[in-house]
């Protein structure tokens, strides 16, 4: 037992998707790991780090020598008997491009293992604190980089073709972060790898701080950008990146609900790709890459947006469609990520399992239930196509392979989470010590989008001005501190379930005045 591949449909030609996609088995994976057959994950960990050795070539070009096989296949020789695996790096794919993801989903694919079965044993091995040492060096070696972010290629991660991700695209940042926390837990503090250790714990805040001060959009930092002013220089500027705001699309405007915020596609210098990405939205909420506060805002925005996000069948990957001349432009005329279709506006019956592990994680049943009811009621009967196209995902793709394997086994996920939210455990990771303060600034500041940096240590030197002004801040704010640190318990204490309905929650929010409490209604 090798692997799975990733469709089992002969009605059409297998091109690479008679391959086995570490990507694609990670919902596999996890279903066997949460239904204790443990010894299969094992093995496809073991058996693609050691494809990791071999060649990797791109016409006369050699591959880093940490980069992760994208798929692979088992060759039978009928002469000999005998079977080989033939490995693929990305060099036979569409567009040559190397997955950045598959190196992150085996970090977190391990760190699953390992929590799953109770023990260290096999991530504490050599070879596997070889593997992980090698994605390490590679992602976090010295550049020319200004960001902490990943400079990536077009279809590097789930869209694997050319749709505009070029660039800091969220879902590689997402499992970048994620990666970094599980890596840093499987790591052995000793020898060699206290030297990552500690790189780790240098880009894990740097990264957080990035994230949260300059992806995170909601309806007033969309106000702040539509007004944004331009050209500005030096380090106090609002508008870092030279954003310009006639650049943002007329689309948002109506899309962008009063309540809910998401983490956008894509920020790099003169540029922000506000489309709205599912999985690096809810693989944020499940890193903790966002703060509780934004995950519920996360969810709160599906909610809004269900029609456009979810529709009739669990979920859009992208949001919206890029159509006539922009699809032209950012796709180079691809006709099978037509607008509403495949990675252009089509819906992945696979992102369910991420959906529902968010919305269990923020405490949102309602929401699952009606995902799995919609995903129920085709999905066998459609015999488990890889995507649905249309604005509201009711048609069968159309060069959707059918007996898609992440989609089912998507569903299997999905449904065993909704069903014992323990099994959660496996995939999400607390705020823990990255966490940032979830207090935001006072309205009124203008530097509102660039909230300060995640650890801010005013002891290091308690006679300076800052240390000073921090500590009579700290005094004057104290009770209010007190009551943010009780905001779990009056959560809580205010919650009305009626008929399954949570109607209010609580928040305490901060404002150009000071702190408030209000009430509102919720999924
Ligand atoms: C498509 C998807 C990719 C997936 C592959 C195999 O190319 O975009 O994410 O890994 O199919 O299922």
């Amino acid at each position: 037992m090798v692997g799975i591949p990733a469709a089992l449909d002969h009605s059409s030609g297998a091109l690479n998707y008679d391959q086995v996609f570490v990507r694609d088995f990670f919902p596999s994976a996890l279903a066997f790991l949460m239904t204790e057959k443990p010894e299969i994950v094992k093995k496809i960990l073991l058996r693609t780090f050691r494809l990791q050795a071999s060649e990797k070539r791109v016409d006369c070009f050699t591959l880093g020598q940490c980069v992760m096989p994208a798929s692979f296949k088992v060759l039978h020789n009928p002469v000999t008997g005998s079977e080989k695996l033939s490995t693929d790096f990305g060099g036979s794919a569409i567009g040559r491009v190397v997955p950045i993801d598959f190196s992150f989903w085996w970090i977190i694919l391990l760190r699953a293992y390992t929590k799953a079965i109770g023990n260290c044993d096999l991530s504490q091995r050599e070879d596997c604190q070889r593997g992980m040492k090698l994605i390490l060096s590679l992602c976090l070696s010295e550049g020319f980089d200004t960001f902490p972010t990943l400079l990536c290629a077009n279809g590097c991660c789930m869209i694997d073709r050319r749709m505009g991700t070029y660039g800091y695209p969220i879902e590689i940042q997402a499992l970048f972060f994620m990666a970094l926390k599980c890596a840093r837990d499987l790591l052995k503090a000793d020898g060699d790898w206290k030297i990552y250790i500690a790189l780790i714990e240098k880009r894990l805040p740097a990264l957080t701080y990035h994230m949260r001060s300059h992806f995170w959009l909601n309806h007033e930092q969309l106000n702040d950008i539509y007004r944004f002013k331009t050209e500005e220089y030096l380090y106090t500027v609002v508008n870092k990146f030279n954003v310009i705001p006639e650049s943002i699309p007329d689309w948002l405007f109506d899309f962008m609900p009063r309540k809910g915020g998401y983490f956008i596609g894509n920020v790099s210098p003169g540029r922000m790709d506000f489309r709205w990405f599912a999985a690096g939205n809810c693989i944020s909420i499940l890193s903790s890459l966002t703060t509780r506060e934004r995950s519920l805002a996360i969810m709160d925005l599906i909610e809004e947006k269900w029609q456009d996000l979810v529709g009739e069948m669990p979920m859009k990957a992208v949001f919206p469609a890029l159509e006539s001349h922009e699809w032209r432009i950012v796709t180079g005329c691809d006709p099978k990520n037509n607008p509403w279709s495949y990675h252009n506006g089509g819906s992945w019956p696979v992102l369910l399992w991420l959906l529902t592990a968010a919305s269990v994680k923020t405490g949102r049943p309602r929401m699952v239930k009606i995902a799995l009811e919609l995903a129920e009621r085709r999905m066998g009967k459609d015999e488990w196509p890889e995507y649905y196209d249309g604005r509201d995902g009711c048609y069968i793709g159309k060069q959707s392979r059918k007996m898609q394997t992440w989609s089912m086994s998507g569903y299997v996920v999905a449904r065993m989470i909704a069903e014992d939210p323990s099994l959660l455990g496996l995939i999400s990771l607390d705020e823990g010590k990255d966490m940032n303060p979830t207090l935001s600034r006072a309205t009124s500041l203008p530097s509102r989008l660039f909230p300060d940096p995640p650890r801010y240590t005013p002891a290091d030197n308690p006679t300076s001005l800052t240390s000073i002004c921090a500590s009579m801040v700290r005094k004057r704010f104290r009770p209010f501190l007190a009551l943010f640190r009780m905001r779990k318990h009056f959560r809580c204490l205010t919650r009305v379930n009626l008929l399954g309905i949570r109607l209010f929650f609580t928040t305490i929010k901060c404002t150009s005045t000071g702190y408030s409490l209000s009430f509102s209604p919720r999924f």
